[in-house]
């Protein structure tokens, strides 16, 4: 009951209907700044060819953009045609992939991991968009346990014979360690940042946690920033950037 009262106040803001509704009216140059931000993650990793990238996406805190950002990074992946391209919603203390989707949770990730489906009952191919998501699944108590052990590398060795890219969307690293539990042993992290919302110190906590946990960082996407607020000249945009250099103000 609470969780509706939740998402019927969140729908009614205002401002957040404002922002979807810019990003509605922007949508060629939203997909223009993902596909730059797609560019620079696929050159930032290196690797054979015979085995699919996967990369984690992540980021201090809650609502930086994390799930918006996978989501449109999918698309941009996918809009190559011959790319095959799955997104994996890790975060199973908040998913939301499936919302933002509209696609069912379960059977998800959790169910394929305890096999209680088959990987094909578990994903759904966004056909229009050529990309597979597969949403985090039934509720599980013990998340961190479940994405550290063996079963969860084997997925994703399993992954990357599958697929060229294999995006992660995952809990917030300053509030859940799932996300360093398993960054070391995909190819890289992509960290998102919001413009006057994320702050100096949370990304530079952020990025020492993943550095702890032997994380290799790709870059930041600095997300929604509104460049007219900034003499650039055109309304709504994403930057990426290496290391720390996507930083946003001190707000
Ligand atoms: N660039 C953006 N423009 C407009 N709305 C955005 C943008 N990025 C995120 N949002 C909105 O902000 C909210 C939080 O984003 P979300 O991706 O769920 O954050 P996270 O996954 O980091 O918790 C969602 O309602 C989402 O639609
Ligand atoms: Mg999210």
């Amino acid at each position: 009951m609470a969780k509706n009262n939740k998402l019927k106040a969140r729908r009614r803001d205002p401002a957040s209907r404002q922002k979807i509704e810019l990003v509605n009216e922007n949508r060629d140059l939203v997909r223009e700044h993902f596909n730059s931000a797609r560019i620079n993650i696929d050159y930032s990793i290196i690797k054979d060819a015979d085995n699919g990238k996967v990369f984690v996406i992540t980021s201090g805190l809650q609502s930086e953009g994390k799930t918006f950002c996978s989501i449109n990074l999918a698309r941009a992946f996918g809009n190559i045609q011959e790319n095959k391209v799955i997104v994996v919603d890790c975060d199973l203390h908040a998913p939301k992939l499936h919302r933002y989707l509209n696609v069912p949770n379960k059977p998800g990730l959790t169910d394929f991991l305890s096999n209680k489906n088959t990987f094909p009952e578990s994903c759904f191919y966004n056909q229009k968009e050529n990309f597979h998501v597969m949403t985090s699944g039934t509720r599980v108590p013990n998340s961190t346990v479940f994405l550290s052990g063996k079963l969860f590398r084997s997925f994703l060795r399993m992954l990357r014979k599958q697929f060229d890219y294999i995006i992660i969307d995952t809990p917030p690293v300053l509030q859940v360690t799932d996300a360093c539990s398993f960054a070391a042993h995909t190819d890289g992290v992509v960290i998102v940042t919001r413009a006057g919302q994320s702050t100096k110190p949370a990304l530079k906590q952020t990025i020492e946690t993943l550095e702890k946990a032997q994380a290799t960082i790709l870059g930041t996407i600095l997300n929604d920033v509104d460049f007219s607020k900034q003499g650039y000249g055109y309304g709504y945009g994403y930057s990426y950037g290496y290391g720390t250099e996507g930083d946003t103000s001190d707000s």
